[in-house]
């Protein structure tokens, strides 16, 4: 996004760049706003998840970093490693803005069959470099990611004479033999392809217009999903263009023959999340067969704000890991339903069962038996729905609330954060009441709602649908209200915390 692109860099070039590695040491990781189960950085600016691959039982996120601040600016790629996909060591930073320009989004593919000559199983990231114009670079490590050496003869592919032109995710097409890349190139996603990572062909251009007004794509994301037993393609872009305002990230599915991209018919735009704060996500490269998840991570923000939230010494933080699959929509299209990784369950106490009954005109008080936890999930499911509106408060001491209504005649879920808590530092761009589809009937809803100290990510019926959301409030919530103004509900309450990730 953005226009300051190309002022970025220049004042890292010639610094002695190891005085801004990360060194370890002492974190603060209690600030009021800190997220206890969403991976931060220890301190200064992040923006997109860059580069995810896994190799070895690690699990490596890279990201947009500044090392000098806590605003966008001399954009680095930072870097974590998880063996879980929660708990994340964070790492020295790894690429430094050069001559050729800042350090921009990118992915990291291991070369198990040495195609590019750097090694047998090196790791290769491969980025936009963006200066005077944007251009895609590589750079390898051959000790599983803890050094990187940029390709001598970078860039990989010249800028062709285009302002946007960045953003490379890379993936090994088996099917016909070759590394394939999706880069977003201003208003669509331009394939290319190579044998070595190094020299790279035009193959095709995926536009789509719905009419509407059209955003900058960026972060593509192409990769593979089955559904029962067909080999699906799934194009994500993130865009400028979101459902709620700002920035998020919608999706195409389709086919891929190893040269271009068809989307299935469908009512586009449709969105992997409809939340205000859930941007530049792909999946992660070389997960193994054997595991065969596409797994996915966005940087929990949005451009109309992001500059701008009240968090101190750190700015910025990543969704939940989530699964990714394909779901039967019953006007016969595919959905992208995501779902919170299972690891989730390593840090999670067990379910606490906190309420069951009927709800019947009335604004009922849940106890949720927990006191300042550093984050917890709730499960609610609907059933016996008299009441087409209810209504679910959750909120502290001081007055901040989140509302998350559902509106089952129009099949539409609000999440309202106007009242959230901190939400000046953008009076314009912040508060708000957002929606979003429920994609099902009225028989019986399930919310699953994950709560962390300034985030909220509401999923829809195992995933159909799904809105993250920041929030700033003095404390998390603690306290819980059903509303059934209108009728009665059966509702089923289950209630478990998470242990800080740190
Ligand atoms: C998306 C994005 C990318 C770009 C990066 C710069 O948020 O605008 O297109 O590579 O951020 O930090």
């Amino acid at each position: 996004m953005v226009c300051f692109f190309f002022l970025s860099s220049i004042v890292l070039l010639s610094c002695d760049t190891d005085e801004f590695d990360y060194q370890g040491g002492k974190t603060d990781f209690e600030d009021v706003y800190r997220p206890q189960i969403h991976f931060s950085p220890q301190k200064n600016w992040i923006n997109d998840p860059n580069g995810m691959v896994y190799l070895d039982g690690e699990y490596h996120l890279f990201y947009q970093y500044n090392p000098l601040g806590t605003v966008w600016g001399n954009m680095s790629w930072g870097h974590a490693i998880s063996k879980d996909l929660l708990k994340w060591e964070q790492q020295a930073v790894k690429l430094y803005p050069d001559e050729l320009g800042a350090i921009f989004s990118g992915s990291a593919v291991i070369d198990k069959n040495n195609t590019a000559g750097f090694g047998e199983n090196a790791m290769v990231a491969i980025y936009t470099s963006s200066g005077q114009k944007q251009t895609q670079s590589i750079a390898y490590s051959t000790d599983k990611g803890r050094t990187f050496t940029k390709y001598s003869e970078n860039p990989v592919i010249e800028n062709p004479g285009m302002a946007d032109f960045r953003d490379p995710k890379v993936f090994w097409h088996e099917a016909t033999n070759k590394w394939v890349m999706s880069l977003s190139t201003h208003h669509t996603i331009t394939f290319y392809g190579s044998a070595n990572l190094i020299d790279w062909e035009y193959l095709s251009e995926f536009r789509y217009y719905d009419g509407g007004p059209y955003g900058i794509w960026e972060c593509p994301d192409l990769f593979p999903l089955e559904f029962n037993g067909e080999k699906k393609w799934v194009l994500l872009v993130s865009t400028t263009n979101a459902p709620n305002g700002g920035t998020a990230t919608q999706y195409f599915v389709g086919s891929f023959d190893g040269l271009s991209f068809k989307a299935d018919p469908a009512p586009y735009p449709l969105w992997l999340d409809y939340g205000r704060d859930n941007y530049a996500g792909v999946t992660w490269s070389n997960i193994p067969d054997t595991d065969g998840r596409a797994i996915f991570i966005g940087w929990m923000s949005n451009w109309n704000y992001a500059n701008q939230t009240p968090t101190s010494g750190f700015r910025g933080a990543m969704t939940l890991p989530r699964s990714l699959s394909l779901v039967q929509h019953s006007d016969n299209y595919l959905l992208l339903g995501s779902e919170v990784v299972s690891e989730i369950e390593s840090i999670a106490s067990d379910w606490n069962s906190v309420f069951t009954g009927t709800i019947v005109n009335e604004s009922k008080t849940v106890e949720m038996g927990i006191t300042a936890p550093p984050a917890y999930e709730l499960e609610i499911e609907f059933s016996d729905v008299q009441d087409t509106n209810p209504v679910l408060e959750l909120s502290n001491v001081h007055g901040d609330i989140v509302k998350i209504e559902l509106d089952l005649l129009n099949g539409q879920l609000y999440f309202d954060r106007r009242n959230s808590g901190h939400v000046s530092f953008n009076f314009a761009h912040f508060p708000g009441r957002f929606s979003s589809p429920v994609h099902s009937g009225l028989d019986k809803i399930k919310l699953n709602v994950f709560v962390d100290q300034s985030s909220v990510e509401v999923f829809i019926n195992e995933g159909l649908s799904c809105q993250t959301n920041l929030v700033f409030p003095k404390e998390i919530y603690d306290q819980m209200n059903i509303v059934s103004d209108n009728g009665s509900l059966d509702v089923n309450i289950g209630v478990r915390v998470f242990n800080s990730i740190w």
